[in-house]
C-alpha cells in the first residue's frame, strides 16, 4: 500500500506528526511540492523538531527522504536543516547523504527569490494593505514563477559550471530591469551575475552526494512493491488552481500535485494508495484571503483562547494564525478534489471544556443557500456561513484511549456527524503532538 498525505484546509493541520507516525510503515518518504514555506512540528520523545524542507519521515532510522521535482528547492535552508538534525543526533553526517536524496529536476530557490518574494510583499503591503498575500516571505512564488516561465535554475543546473551561467545570465535579466525600476528606492539592489554564479557553484559542489534522479529511484519502489508515503504540503485551499486564489500559494497542494511533482502517472499506484486528508476539529489560516467561518471578530475571546491552547503560531514565521470553526463544506470540497480515503482528526483536544461546538454545513450568498465552495474569490468573501452546533466534551485522557467507545460521548457524535457528511471516514485522531497522543482507527497501510 501507498498512502499520499495532504492538508485538507488552508495548511497547518498537523501533517507533520501525521507523516512521522505513518513513515513506520513506509520505505520511501517523498516531498513532492512547496518548499521551505512549509513547517512540520514533530515532537517525539517530548523532543520538538521542526521541518521546513526534509521529509518528516527522517526522524525514522533507515528510511528513504526524497525531495523530489515538484519542490523547490533552497539549498542553504537544506543545510542548516541536516546541520541541525546532525547537531539534535537525529541523523549522523554520512547517513544524510544515503538515506536524502534531491531530485536533479527541482527548481532551486536562490537569494534574489527571496529577496524578490520580501519586496514584493513589503510593496504590496504599502500600496494595498487589504489585498497583499501575505506569503512567506521565503522567495517560493518567485521560483515557481521562473519554473513555468522556462528560465528556473535546477538542481542539477548546479553541478554544471557552462550551463549555470547561461541560465542564471537568463533568470537575473529581467529580475535587474525590475529591480531598477521599481524597487530601487525600496532595497532592491542589482542582482551580480559573478557572485550569483559563485554562491550557486558552491552550494552544487555541497548538494552532489545528495543528488539523484529521484523518479527512478521511486518507479524502483514501486516496481519492487515497497510502501511509499507522499508528504504533501501546505493545503488544498492553498492549491494554486483549486484554493481561493489569488489567495494562495504557487503550488498544487492537492493529491494530484503528488503525480506530476514527482514523476510517477495516474495509475503507477493501481488501486494500492490511500489518501489521507489532514483536518483539525476547528480551522486556522496565516496571511490574508477569504475565511468565513473565521471567529476573530465574532468571538474574539475564544478565538484568543484556542490561538492560546492550540498553540497556533506558525512554524515557519511565527505569525499568530487566524481562527474559526470547523468548515465542512471545504472539507468535502477537500475530500472531493483530492479523492481522500480518510481523514485525519487533529487537536480535538484543543476544544475540550466547550459547552458548544459548531460546524458549518451550508453557506449563504444573496439570499439563497449554497452547499459548495464558489470559485470566485468575490463570492467567498461574501458568503456568510450557516452552523449546526454541537454539545462540547469534557477534559479526557487522550492517552488511555485505544479505540473509539474510549471517547466522550460528545466527541463521537461530533465525528459521526463528520464522517456522515464528507462521506469518508476518520481513520485517526490525534490528542496532542506527542506519539502516543494518537487513536490509529484504521491503518492507511493496511
Ligand atoms: P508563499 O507560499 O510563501 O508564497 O505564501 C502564500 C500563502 O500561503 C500565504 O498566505 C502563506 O501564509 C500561505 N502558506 C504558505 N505555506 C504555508 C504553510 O505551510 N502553512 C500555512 N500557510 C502557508
Amino acid at each position: 500500500m501507498n498512502v499520499v498525505i495532504v492538508g485538507a484546509q488552508w495548511g497547518d493541520e498537523g501533517k507533520g506528526k501525521v507523516v512521522d507516525l505513518l513513515s513506520e510503515h513506509a520505505e520511501t518518504i517523498v516531498r513532492y511540492q512547496g518548499g521551505n514555506n512549509a513547517g512540520h512540528t514533530l515532537v517525539v520523545g517530548g523532543k520538538k523538531t521542526v521541518l521546513h524542507l526534509i521529509p518528516s519521515g527522517i526522524l525514522h532510522a533507515g528510511k528513504v527522504c526524497l525531495i523530489a521535482n515538484g519542490v523547490v528547492f533552497d539549498p542553504e535552508v537544506f543545510f542548516e536543516e541536516i546541520e541541525s538534525l546532525v547537531v539534535g543526533g537525529a541523523l549522523t553526517q554520512d547517513d544524510a547523504s544515503s538515506r536524502i536524496k534531491v531530485s536533479e529536476r527541482a527548481h532551486v530557490i536562490l537569494p534574489f527569490h527571496r529577496k524578490l518574494d520580501q519586496l514584493r510583499e513589503a510593496y504590496a503591503k504599502r500600496s494595498q494593505p487589504d489585498a497583499h498575500i501575505g506569503t512567506t516571505g521565503r522567495g517560493i512564488g518567485p521560483a515557481y514563477e521562473d519554473k513555468v516561465a522556462r528560465r528556473g535554475i535546477q538542481v542539477g543546473d548546479l553541478l554544471r559550471p557552462d550551463l549555470l551561467r547561461r541560465k542564471l545570465e537568463g533568470a537575473i535579466f529581467e529580475k535587474n530591469a525590475l529591480l531598477k525600476h521599481l524597487y530601487a528606492a525600496h532595497g532592491g539592489e542589482q542582482i551580480d551575475l559573478e557572485e550569483a554564479l559563485q554562491v550557486a557553484l558552491a552550494l552544487g559542489r555541497r548538494l552532489r552526494p545528495f543528488v539523484a534522479d529521484a523518479r527512478v529511484l521511486l518507479q524502483s519502489a514501486i516496481a519492487h512493491r515497497r510502501p511509499i508515503l507522499f508528504e504533501g504540503a501546505q493545503g488544498t485551499l492553498l492549491d494554486v488552481d483549486h484554493g481561493t486564489y489569488p489567495y494562495v500559494t504557487s503550488s498544487s497542494t492537492a493529491s494530484g500535485g503528488a503525480l506530476t511533482g514527482s514523476g510517477i502517472g495516474l495509475t503507477s499506484l493501481g488501486r494500492s494508495v490511500e489518501v489521507i486528508g489532514i483536518a483539525k476539529a476547528y480551522v486556522t489560516r496565516v496571511g490574508s484571503g477569504p475565511f468565513p467561518t473565521e471567529i476573530e471578530h465574532t468571538e474574539p475571546e475564544l478565538a484568543a483562547k484556542l490561538r492560546k491552547v492550540g498553540g497556533e503560531f506558525g512554524a515557519t514565521t511565527g505569525r499568530a494564525r487566524r481562527i474559526g470553526w470547523l468548515d465542512l463544506v471545504a472539507l468535502k470540497y477537500a475530500v472531493e478534489v483530492n479523492g481522500i480515503t480518510g481523514i485525519a482528526l487533529m487537536k480535538s483536544d484543543v476544544l475540550q471544556g466547550l459547552d458548544a461546538v459548531k460546524v458549518c454545513t451550508a453557506y449563504r450568498l444573496g439570499g439563497n443557500t449554497i452547499y459548495d465552495l464558489p470559485a470566485s474569490i468575490e463570492d467567498l468573501e461574501n458568503v456568510e456561513p450557516a452552523y449546526e452546533v454541537f454539545p462540547g466534551w469534557d477534559a479526557y485522557d487522550a492517552a488511555k484511549a485505544r479505540s473509539r467507545s474510549d471517547l466522550p460521548a460528545e466527541m463521537v457524535a461530533y465525528m459521526d456527524f463528520i464522517e456522515r457528511f464528507v462521506g469518508v471516514p476518520i481513520v485517526l485522531m490525534s490528542t496532542g503532538p506527542g506519539r502516543h497522543e494518537t487513536l490509529l482507527l484504521k491503518n492507511p497501510f493496511g
